[in-house]
């Protein structure tokens, strides 16, 4: 169990939030961080799975510069209006609703984002995403995250059974809004759609602990199975994997970061006023180890 701690050389607090996963970390301005005080950080991230850190004032540099300290970085995937960027920083990937000209700025517009792993439709994931909040809506929108050792633990014994040895297809076709990608033909045939096999039980390569890794729903398969086994041994999965007691949800205020752990957790979005405006930097911090069971 994570328990509070403050730092008296640094002022660094790490308080877990309270719901099925994620810690708070307060008195640090990320432009500004010693090496010890990064460590910290470093060693609350694989311990809470995603951190909240509030306050900030990054500009996408900064957000870049902090996220750097994590690792390389994967470029933005393209946004659905087949934009790869803004302004020269490959890095940076814009989620919004806000359109500009008659052009979306981002992606994902303001419907829901259902639950899903950020771009793990690559033989090589990114472990973390970090997601910083400039522009909200007064309501909606809220993000939730969902903690996948509490989902494989809180598994029944045969349906872990069954699931050990699995491999899964986690599709490329469709973002979490539902857009298409990019590049690939629309389909909804899981067998044949684009997008990586990866161990449906993962081992974490830096905790050592086991979780399950599902992606998302839309067009997932589990090889070597029948459509029809595979669908439903996906729905018996999903019933488990996403219970309230497994997740936290932020509510955003301005100049919140938030950083995951793309590896052990699933994320989603609640949907919001169309009308209200939301803008969001994202970065992706490559991974260092394909997932593997
Ligand atoms: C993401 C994502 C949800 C949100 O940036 O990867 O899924 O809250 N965002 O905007
Ligand atoms: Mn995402």
């Amino acid at each position: 169990m994570p328990v509070s701690v403050k730092s008296a050389s640094s002022g660094l607090g790490v308080a877990p939030t309270g719901g099925g996963v994620g810690a708070e970390i307060t008195g640090v301005d990320l432009r500004r961080l010693d090496d010890d005080t990064f460590a910290a950080i470093r060693r609350a991230f694989v311990e809470n799975s995603v951190l909240l850190i509030r306050g900030q004032q990054l500009s996408d540099d900064d957000l870049i510069a902090f996220s750097r300290r994590f690792g390389a970085l994967d470029w933005a995937p393209i946004q659905e209006n087949g934009r790869r960027f803004v302004d020269g920083k490959p890095e940076i990937y814009v989620v919004s609703n806000v359109i500009e000209k008659g052009v979306a700025i981002g992606s994902l517009g303001a419907g829901e984002a259902v639950w899903h792993t950020d771009m793990s439709y690559l033989d090589d994931p990114p472990m973390a995403s970090m997601l910083y909040a400039i522009e909200i809506p007064p309501k909606g929108g809220n993000t939730g995250f969902c903690n996948m050792y509490s989902a494989y633990a809180g598994l029944p014994d045969p349906l872990k059974r069954r699931a050990a040895g699995l491999r899964i297809k986690h599709d490329g076709t469709y973002n979490s809004g539902g857009y298409l990608r990019e590049g690939v033909a629309a389909t909804d045939d899981p067998r044949t759609s684009p997008g990586a096999v990866h161990p449906l039980v993962c081992t974490h390569p830096e905790s050592g602990r086991r979780c399950l890794y599902l992606g998302r729903r839309r067009n997932a398969y589990l090889l070597g199975l029948d459509l029809a086994e595979s669908e439903a041994l996906l729905d018996q999965l999903w019933s488990y994997a996403t219970r309230d007691e497994f997740t936290w949800y932020n509510n955003w205020r301005p100049g919140d970061l938030v950083l995951w752990d793309n590896r052990c957790t699933m994320h989603r979005r609640d949907p919001f006023d169309p009308a209200a405006r939301r803008i969001m930097h994202r970065t992706q911090i490559k991974g260092t180890a394909r997932p593997a069971a």
